[in-house]
């Protein structure tokens, strides 16, 4: 019996035994269309604070939920190491693809003790930032302060 062809997000036929994997390598295909990237602390003192134990995966389902797990105003989640910001557990950081269709309003932004956040906040976060709405005029979403380089002088 043949097995039968799967297809991953990019189109490319995937191998046996993997769910995305592309069967034949091109060094030249583009990675899949982002307008936002959230990078989620998954290292122990950040990966503590969240009930939930895959974040990463939950976040996932909330954002095809919302039908942002892809298209132009595709939201990527990512898990991370320590980002050294671990007082302020737990942290994300926020990328905007401001080459394509990214708010540069919104890039680099860090959002602190997002392990309080429940699905609902998160949905209001992932339309905010589909909508291009200015993270730093929205008071829900505290952010980690940044200090100024000059201090260090
Ligand atoms: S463990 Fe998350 S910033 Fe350190």
């Amino acid at each position: 019996m043949e097995n039968k062809k799967l297809f991953n997000a990019m189109g490319s036929e995937v191998a046996d035994g993997f769910t995305c994997k592309p069967k034949n390598f091109d060094a030249n295909k583009p990675i899949m269309h982002l307008k936002t990237q959230l990078f989620i602390c998954d290292d122990e003192r950040c990966g503590k604070a969240h009930k939930d134990e895959n974040i990463a995966a939950t976040l996932r389902e909330v954002l095809k939920e919302l039908n942002l797990s892809k298209g132009k105003n595709r939201i990527k989640i990512v898990r991370t190491g320590c980002f050294g910001a671990c007082r302020f557990r737990s942290v994300a950081n926020i990328y905007e693809n401001t080459k394509i269709n990214g708010n540069i309003n919104n890039n680099g932004i860090w959002l602190k003790n997002i392990h309080k956040y429940d699905k609902d906040k998160w949905k209001r976060l992932f339309i905010s930032l589909k909508e291009n709405r200015t993270i730093d005029d929205i008071d829900e979403f505290e952010q980690v302060p940044m200090s100024d380089p000059s201090f260090y002088k």
